[in-house]
Protein backbone atom coordinates (compact mmCIF):
# COMPACT_ATOMS: atom_id res chain seq x y z
CA UNK A 1 0.00 0.00 0.00
CA UNK A 2 0.93 3.71 -0.70
CA UNK A 3 1.15 6.04 1.92
CA UNK A 4 0.98 9.59 1.40
CA UNK A 5 4.18 11.70 1.42
CA UNK A 6 2.65 14.44 3.36
CA UNK A 7 -0.27 14.72 6.36
CA UNK A 8 -1.93 17.67 7.26
CA UNK A 9 -2.33 17.88 10.67
CA UNK A 10 -5.44 20.25 12.82
CA UNK A 11 -4.18 21.00 15.71
CA UNK A 12 -7.40 20.98 17.96
CA UNK A 13 -5.96 21.70 21.20
CA UNK A 14 -6.77 25.26 22.15
CA UNK A 15 -10.60 24.17 21.21
CA UNK A 16 -11.15 20.37 21.87
CA UNK A 17 -7.78 20.35 24.24
CA UNK A 18 -9.54 23.28 26.41
CA UNK A 19 -13.45 23.28 26.43
CA UNK A 20 -13.14 20.33 29.47
CA UNK A 21 -10.38 21.72 31.47
CA UNK A 22 -11.71 22.71 34.82
CA UNK A 23 -8.73 25.18 35.53
CA UNK A 24 -9.55 28.41 34.24
CA UNK A 25 -6.99 29.29 31.73
CA UNK A 26 -6.91 32.86 31.50
CA UNK A 27 -6.70 34.62 27.55
CA UNK A 28 -3.22 35.44 27.30
CA UNK A 29 -2.12 31.95 27.79
CA UNK A 30 -4.26 30.72 25.19
CA UNK A 31 -3.27 33.19 23.20
CA UNK A 32 0.58 32.16 24.02
CA UNK A 33 -0.03 28.41 23.71
CA UNK A 34 -1.47 29.20 20.38
CA UNK A 35 1.68 31.49 18.75
CA UNK A 36 3.44 28.29 20.58
CA UNK A 37 1.88 25.41 18.46
CA UNK A 38 2.23 27.99 15.42
CA UNK A 39 5.91 28.66 15.94
CA UNK A 40 6.11 24.53 16.20
CA UNK A 41 4.96 24.92 12.23
CA UNK A 42 1.29 23.40 12.62
CA UNK A 43 -0.58 25.40 10.22
CA UNK A 44 -4.34 24.39 10.81
CA UNK A 45 -4.54 25.32 14.82
CA UNK A 46 -8.70 25.11 15.82
CA UNK A 47 -8.60 27.82 18.00
CA UNK A 48 -11.87 28.37 19.91
CA UNK A 49 -15.78 27.99 19.43
CA UNK A 50 -18.60 30.42 19.51
CA UNK A 51 -20.69 28.52 21.47
CA UNK A 52 -23.23 28.90 24.59
CA UNK A 53 -20.86 30.32 27.52
CA UNK A 54 -23.04 28.73 29.55
CA UNK A 55 -22.59 25.22 28.37
CA UNK A 56 -18.61 25.95 27.29
CA UNK A 57 -17.65 28.62 29.84
CA UNK A 58 -13.77 27.77 29.13
CA UNK A 59 -14.24 29.06 25.54
CA UNK A 60 -16.40 32.03 26.45
CA UNK A 61 -13.65 34.47 25.47
CA UNK A 62 -13.26 33.59 22.45
CA UNK A 63 -13.50 36.77 20.36
CA UNK A 64 -10.59 38.24 22.89
CA UNK A 65 -8.40 34.96 21.60
CA UNK A 66 -8.91 35.54 17.91
CA UNK A 67 -8.64 39.47 18.41
CA UNK A 68 -5.46 38.94 19.96
CA UNK A 69 -3.78 36.54 17.57
CA UNK A 70 -2.47 38.28 15.12
CA UNK A 71 -0.85 35.49 13.52
CA UNK A 72 0.01 35.52 9.46
CA UNK A 73 -2.49 34.79 7.13
CA UNK A 74 -0.95 31.61 5.90
CA UNK A 75 -1.83 30.40 9.95
CA UNK A 76 -5.06 29.19 9.43
CA UNK A 77 -7.15 29.37 13.07
CA UNK A 78 -10.77 27.86 12.73
CA UNK A 79 -13.51 28.62 15.35
CA UNK A 80 -16.84 25.97 15.86
CA UNK A 81 -19.91 27.56 15.08
CA UNK A 82 -23.08 26.25 15.80
CA UNK A 83 -25.64 28.24 14.53
CA UNK A 84 -25.93 31.83 12.89
CA UNK A 85 -25.34 33.69 16.32
CA UNK A 86 -22.15 32.00 16.40
CA UNK A 87 -21.72 32.60 13.28
CA UNK A 88 -21.91 36.63 13.36
CA UNK A 89 -19.88 36.49 16.70
CA UNK A 90 -17.12 34.49 14.42
CA UNK A 91 -17.08 36.84 11.63
CA UNK A 92 -17.45 39.87 14.23
CA UNK A 93 -14.23 38.58 15.95
CA UNK A 94 -12.39 38.06 12.50
CA UNK A 95 -12.34 34.78 12.07
CA UNK A 96 -11.80 33.18 8.54
CA UNK A 97 -12.10 29.85 8.75
CA UNK A 98 -15.42 28.10 10.68
CA UNK A 99 -16.24 24.24 11.43
CA UNK A 100 -20.07 23.02 12.05
CA UNK A 101 -20.30 19.91 14.08
CA UNK A 102 -23.27 17.81 13.32
CA UNK A 103 -23.42 13.74 14.44
CA UNK A 104 -24.77 10.66 13.59
CA UNK A 105 -26.49 9.60 16.81
CA UNK A 106 -29.78 11.29 17.21
CA UNK A 107 -29.32 11.43 21.62
CA UNK A 108 -25.77 13.18 21.07
CA UNK A 109 -27.02 15.51 18.82
CA UNK A 110 -29.70 16.72 21.57
CA UNK A 111 -27.40 16.74 24.18
CA UNK A 112 -24.50 18.47 22.26
CA UNK A 113 -25.98 21.19 20.29
CA UNK A 114 -29.79 20.67 21.94
CA UNK A 115 -31.64 19.95 18.94
CA UNK A 116 -32.20 16.46 16.77
CA UNK A 117 -30.02 15.76 13.65
CA UNK A 118 -32.86 17.04 11.24
CA UNK A 119 -32.71 20.34 12.92
CA UNK A 120 -29.05 21.14 13.24
CA UNK A 121 -28.88 20.40 9.04
CA UNK A 122 -31.32 23.16 8.82
CA UNK A 123 -28.76 25.21 11.11
CA UNK A 124 -25.91 24.22 9.32
CA UNK A 125 -27.49 24.80 5.72
CA UNK A 126 -28.12 28.55 7.32
CA UNK A 127 -24.75 28.91 8.65
CA UNK A 128 -23.03 27.29 5.49
CA UNK A 129 -25.00 29.88 3.02
CA UNK A 130 -23.94 33.16 5.09
CA UNK A 131 -20.02 31.62 5.12
CA UNK A 132 -20.26 31.17 1.44
CA UNK A 133 -21.38 35.20 0.96
CA UNK A 134 -18.46 36.16 3.51
CA UNK A 135 -16.14 33.66 0.97
CA UNK A 136 -15.12 31.64 4.56
CA UNK A 137 -14.67 27.87 4.24
CA UNK A 138 -16.56 25.27 6.61
CA UNK A 139 -15.36 22.09 7.43
CA UNK A 140 -17.71 19.70 8.69
CA UNK A 141 -17.45 17.39 11.73
CA UNK A 142 -18.90 14.35 12.49
CA UNK A 143 -19.63 12.80 16.03
CA UNK A 144 -19.96 9.04 16.76
CA UNK A 145 -18.98 7.75 13.95
CA UNK A 146 -17.37 4.73 15.51
CA UNK A 147 -20.01 4.94 18.54
CA UNK A 148 -21.99 7.36 20.86
CA UNK A 149 -21.81 6.82 24.43
CA UNK A 150 -26.11 7.04 24.27
CA UNK A 151 -26.80 5.06 21.35
CA UNK A 152 -23.40 2.43 20.67
CA UNK A 153 -22.55 1.62 17.29
CA UNK A 154 -24.23 3.78 14.74
CA UNK A 155 -24.87 2.00 11.13
CA UNK A 156 -22.66 2.82 8.40
CA UNK A 157 -25.33 3.91 6.48
CA UNK A 158 -26.61 6.76 8.34
CA UNK A 159 -22.70 7.75 8.33
CA UNK A 160 -22.26 7.92 4.86
CA UNK A 161 -25.65 9.97 4.19
CA UNK A 162 -24.65 12.32 6.73
CA UNK A 163 -21.34 12.79 5.87
CA UNK A 164 -22.71 13.14 2.16
CA UNK A 165 -24.90 15.92 3.19
CA UNK A 166 -22.57 17.78 4.91
CA UNK A 167 -20.18 17.82 1.81
CA UNK A 168 -23.32 18.61 -0.46
CA UNK A 169 -24.36 21.71 1.46
CA UNK A 170 -20.89 22.76 1.01
CA UNK A 171 -18.42 21.43 3.23
CA UNK A 172 -14.50 21.10 2.40
CA UNK A 173 -13.92 18.20 3.92
CA UNK A 174 -15.45 15.58 6.77
CA UNK A 175 -13.68 15.26 10.47
CA UNK A 176 -14.67 11.74 11.25
CA UNK A 177 -14.93 11.89 15.04
CA UNK A 178 -14.47 9.14 17.19
CA UNK A 179 -15.95 11.23 19.68
CA UNK A 180 -15.52 8.45 23.24
CA UNK A 181 -12.44 6.85 21.19
CA UNK A 182 -13.73 3.15 21.32
CA UNK A 183 -12.96 2.41 17.47
CA UNK A 184 -10.36 -0.25 16.86
CA UNK A 185 -8.34 -0.64 13.57
CA UNK A 186 -10.75 -2.99 12.11
CA UNK A 187 -13.92 -0.76 12.67
CA UNK A 188 -12.49 2.24 11.53
CA UNK A 189 -11.39 0.24 8.00
CA UNK A 190 -15.20 -1.09 7.32
CA UNK A 191 -16.27 2.60 8.20
CA UNK A 192 -13.73 4.11 6.08
CA UNK A 193 -14.43 1.70 3.44
CA UNK A 194 -17.90 2.28 3.28
CA UNK A 195 -18.09 5.92 3.53
CA UNK A 196 -14.80 5.34 0.37
CA UNK A 197 -17.80 4.39 -2.29
CA UNK A 198 -19.36 7.48 -1.75
CA UNK A 199 -16.70 10.02 -1.34
CA UNK A 200 -13.26 10.08 -1.93
CA UNK A 201 -10.06 9.91 0.61
CA UNK A 202 -8.85 13.75 0.59
CA UNK A 203 -12.74 14.80 1.75
CA UNK A 204 -11.92 12.75 5.12
CA UNK A 205 -10.26 13.77 8.20
CA UNK A 206 -9.63 11.29 11.27
CA UNK A 207 -10.64 13.01 14.68
CA UNK A 208 -9.36 10.35 17.18
CA UNK A 209 -9.82 10.46 21.09
CA UNK A 210 -7.66 8.19 22.68
CA UNK A 211 -9.89 6.67 25.15
CA UNK A 212 -8.56 3.14 24.70
CA UNK A 213 -5.32 3.64 23.86
CA UNK A 214 -6.43 2.82 19.94
CA UNK A 215 -5.76 6.25 18.21
CA UNK A 216 -2.47 5.92 16.51
CA UNK A 217 -3.55 1.89 15.42
CA UNK A 218 -6.62 4.02 13.95
CA UNK A 219 -4.66 6.46 12.43
CA UNK A 220 -1.87 4.02 10.65
CA UNK A 221 -5.49 2.12 9.76
CA UNK A 222 -6.75 5.21 8.20
CA UNK A 223 -3.41 6.51 6.34
CA UNK A 224 -3.66 3.30 4.86
CA UNK A 225 -6.67 3.54 3.50
CA UNK A 226 -5.62 7.46 1.66
CA UNK A 227 -6.51 9.54 4.85
CA UNK A 228 -3.86 12.04 4.97
CA UNK A 229 -5.66 14.59 7.67
CA UNK A 230 -5.97 13.55 10.42
CA UNK A 231 -7.14 16.11 14.00
CA UNK A 232 -4.88 15.98 17.15
CA UNK A 233 -4.38 17.63 20.29
CA UNK A 234 -0.63 18.68 21.89
CA UNK A 235 -0.19 17.17 25.01
CA UNK A 236 -3.11 14.65 24.44
CA UNK A 237 -5.69 17.12 26.18
CA UNK A 238 -9.36 16.86 25.31
CA UNK A 239 -12.60 15.79 25.51
CA UNK A 240 -16.52 16.53 25.24
CA UNK A 241 -18.44 17.66 28.16
CA UNK A 242 -21.34 15.49 26.68
CA UNK A 243 -19.88 12.40 25.94
CA UNK A 244 -19.06 11.33 29.55
CA UNK A 245 -15.79 8.83 30.29
CA UNK A 246 -14.27 10.57 27.10
CA UNK A 247 -10.33 10.82 27.43
CA UNK A 248 -8.11 13.48 25.41
CA UNK A 249 -7.33 13.35 21.53
CA UNK A 250 -4.88 11.31 19.78
CA UNK A 251 -1.65 13.33 21.21
CA UNK A 252 -0.47 15.73 18.44
CA UNK A 253 3.53 14.60 19.62
CA UNK A 254 2.29 10.74 19.25
CA UNK A 255 0.98 11.52 16.15
CA UNK A 256 4.01 13.53 14.61
CA UNK A 257 6.20 10.83 16.01
CA UNK A 258 4.40 8.37 14.13
CA UNK A 259 4.90 10.33 10.59
CA UNK A 260 8.21 10.94 11.20
CA UNK A 261 8.74 7.02 11.81
CA UNK A 262 6.79 6.65 8.82
CA UNK A 263 8.71 8.90 6.86
CA UNK A 264 6.02 11.07 6.23
CA UNK A 265 6.32 14.90 6.28
CA UNK A 266 4.41 16.76 8.91
CA UNK A 267 6.05 20.42 8.76
CA UNK A 268 6.12 20.02 12.45
CA UNK A 269 9.24 21.12 14.76
CA UNK A 270 8.52 18.10 17.43
CA UNK A 271 10.69 19.99 20.14
CA UNK A 272 9.51 22.59 20.37
CA UNK A 273 5.53 20.86 20.05
CA UNK A 274 6.38 19.21 23.19
CA UNK A 275 7.20 22.33 24.81
CA UNK A 276 4.04 23.73 23.59
CA UNK A 277 2.69 21.09 25.30
CA UNK A 278 4.14 21.08 28.80
CA UNK A 279 3.46 24.93 28.69
CA UNK A 280 -0.36 24.22 28.62
CA UNK A 281 0.16 21.65 30.95
CA UNK A 282 1.69 23.85 33.68
CA UNK A 283 -1.10 26.34 33.31
CA UNK A 284 -3.97 24.33 32.94
CA UNK A 285 -2.72 22.28 35.81
CA UNK A 286 -3.39 18.61 34.32
CA UNK A 287 -0.49 15.90 33.25
CA UNK A 288 0.42 15.97 30.21
CA UNK A 289 -0.58 12.82 28.32
CA UNK A 290 1.66 12.76 25.20
CA UNK A 291 3.42 9.35 25.58
CA UNK A 292 6.08 10.96 23.23
CA UNK A 293 6.46 13.98 25.07
CA UNK A 294 7.14 11.76 28.50
CA UNK A 295 9.94 9.73 26.61
CA UNK A 296 11.68 12.42 25.29
CA UNK A 297 11.43 13.75 29.04
CA UNK A 298 11.74 17.80 28.46
CA UNK A 299 10.40 19.85 30.93
P1 LIG B 1 -29.77 26.67 21.79
O1 LIG B 1 -30.36 25.70 20.84
O2 LIG B 1 -30.14 28.06 21.65
O3 LIG B 1 -30.32 26.25 23.11
O4 LIG B 1 -28.16 26.49 21.86
P2 LIG B 1 -29.65 26.13 24.47
O5 LIG B 1 -30.75 25.98 25.47
O6 LIG B 1 -28.68 25.00 24.38
O7 LIG B 1 -28.97 27.58 24.71
C1 LIG B 1 -29.73 28.78 24.82
C2 LIG B 1 -28.84 29.94 25.22
O8 LIG B 1 -27.63 29.90 24.45
C3 LIG B 1 -29.46 31.27 24.91
O9 LIG B 1 -28.97 32.18 25.89
C4 LIG B 1 -28.89 31.62 23.56
O10 LIG B 1 -28.87 32.99 23.29
C5 LIG B 1 -27.49 31.13 23.72
P3 LIG B 1 -29.84 32.59 27.18
O11 LIG B 1 -31.11 33.13 26.64
O12 LIG B 1 -30.03 31.32 27.98
O13 LIG B 1 -28.97 33.59 27.87
N1 LIG B 1 -26.84 30.84 22.46
C6 LIG B 1 -25.57 31.24 22.19
N2 LIG B 1 -24.68 31.96 22.89
C7 LIG B 1 -23.48 32.18 22.33
N3 LIG B 1 -23.14 31.69 21.11
C8 LIG B 1 -24.01 30.99 20.38
C9 LIG B 1 -25.29 30.73 20.92
N4 LIG B 1 -26.37 30.06 20.47
C10 LIG B 1 -27.31 30.14 21.42
N5 LIG B 1 -23.64 30.49 19.20
C11 LIG B 1 -25.99 25.62 21.28
C12 LIG B 1 -27.48 25.61 21.02
C13 LIG B 1 -25.34 24.67 20.30
C14 LIG B 1 -25.45 27.02 21.10
C15 LIG B 1 -25.71 25.16 22.72
O14 LIG B 1 -26.37 23.96 22.98
C16 LIG B 1 -24.23 24.98 22.98
O15 LIG B 1 -23.48 25.94 23.09
N6 LIG B 1 -23.74 23.70 23.12
C17 LIG B 1 -22.35 23.40 23.32
C18 LIG B 1 -21.84 22.61 22.13
C19 LIG B 1 -20.33 22.36 22.22
O16 LIG B 1 -19.54 23.28 22.14
N7 LIG B 1 -19.92 21.06 22.39
C20 LIG B 1 -18.54 20.70 22.39
C21 LIG B 1 -17.94 20.80 21.02
S1 LIG B 1 -18.38 19.44 19.94
C22 LIG B 1 -17.15 18.27 20.22
O17 LIG B 1 -16.35 18.40 21.11
C23 LIG B 1 -17.05 17.10 19.26
C24 LIG B 1 -15.90 17.25 18.25
O18 LIG B 1 -14.66 17.43 18.90
C25 LIG B 1 -15.83 15.99 17.35
C26 LIG B 1 -15.82 14.70 18.14
O19 LIG B 1 -14.91 14.49 18.98
O20 LIG B 1 -16.75 13.93 17.94
C27 LIG B 1 -16.13 18.47 17.33
MG1 LIG C 1 -13.41 15.87 19.70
Amino acid sequence: MKLPARVTLVEVGPRDGLQNEPSPIPTDIKIDFIKRLAGAGLATIEATSFVSPKKIPQLADHTEVIRGLNLPASIQLPALVPNVKGFNNAVDAGVKHIAVFASVSETFSQRNIHCSIEESFVRFTEVIALAKQHHIPVRGYLSCVFGCPYEGKIADDVIVDAAKRLLDLGCTEISLGDTIGVATPKQVREVIAALLTKIPAEKLAGHFHDTYGQAIANIVAALELGLSTFDSSAAGLGGCPYAAGASGNVATEDVVYLMQGLGIETGVDLEKLIAAGHFICQHAKTPNRSKVAAAMGKK
